[in-house]
């Protein structure tokens, strides 16, 4: 998605080896026209598929996947990282290990949104080693519910993400793909839309 690209080459920062900072417009401050473009990108990549629900993670997979989920008019359900009071039964989790933050965190999403007759589209800001999206697959498999594909906003080609989720005969969607970071500087590798 070229006006992606120019705006991470516009405002992202390379920070040491392989992050991006992309607070102005995706991880803190949201870029709402940006994401709304985003939405509808990927609704058009999925609209043939029969979605019934989006699916993504807490916290920055919320914007992009709210408004792939309006351009497509079905739910959006964001899984949590933390354990909630008032959810009581019927709970559904996956153990995600960060390597970034090298720690494993409990997440869930309540039974009752998902069922065996949902297709689920992925939605998930980054793509780093893939461990977020796969901890979302384990729900929404539980739930016997069936993933029809993982749509990424940026990934990051040169970790194992993409590998992990394919090997395991996912369908990823990357809007951009960054190839490598050179003398601090993104290079683009060719992105899926
Ligand atoms: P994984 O989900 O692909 O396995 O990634 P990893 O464990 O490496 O990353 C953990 C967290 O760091 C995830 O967010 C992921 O989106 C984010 N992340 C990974 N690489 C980058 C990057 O280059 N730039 C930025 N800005 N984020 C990156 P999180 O902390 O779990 O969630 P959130 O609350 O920030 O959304």
């Amino acid at each position: 998605m070229k006006k992606l690209e120019e705006r991470i080459l516009h405002d992202g920062n390379v920070l040491g080896e392989n992050i991006l900072k992309v607070d102005s417009f995706l991880t803190h401050q949201v870029d709402f026209s940006l994401m709304k473009e985003i939405g509808r990108v990927f609704a058009d990549r999925f609209r043939e598929s029969g979605i019934t629900k989006v699916v993504t993670i807490e916290a920055s997979g919320i914007a992009p996947a709210v408004y792939t989920a309006e351009a497509l008019g079905v739910p959006m359900i964001f899984a949590k990282k933390a354990k909630n009071i008032t959810m009581t039964e019927g709970i559904l989790t996956a153990e995600v290990y960060s390597f970034t933050k090298q720690v494993t965190s409990t997440v869930s999403i309540a039974g009752k949104f998902l069922s065996p007759s949902d297709k689920v589209l992925v939605i998930d800001d980054f793509l780093a080693n893939g461990q977020a999206a796969k901890g979302l697959v384990e729900i929404i498999r539980q739930a016997g519910a069936s993933v029809e594909a993982i749509g990424i906003v940026i990934e990051k080609s040169f970790q194992s993400g993409r590998k992990l989720l394919e090997d395991d005969g996912q369908r990823v969607v990357s809007l951009a793909r960054i190839e490598k970071f050179e003398n601090g500087k993104v290079v683009f590798g060719k992105a899926d839309a």
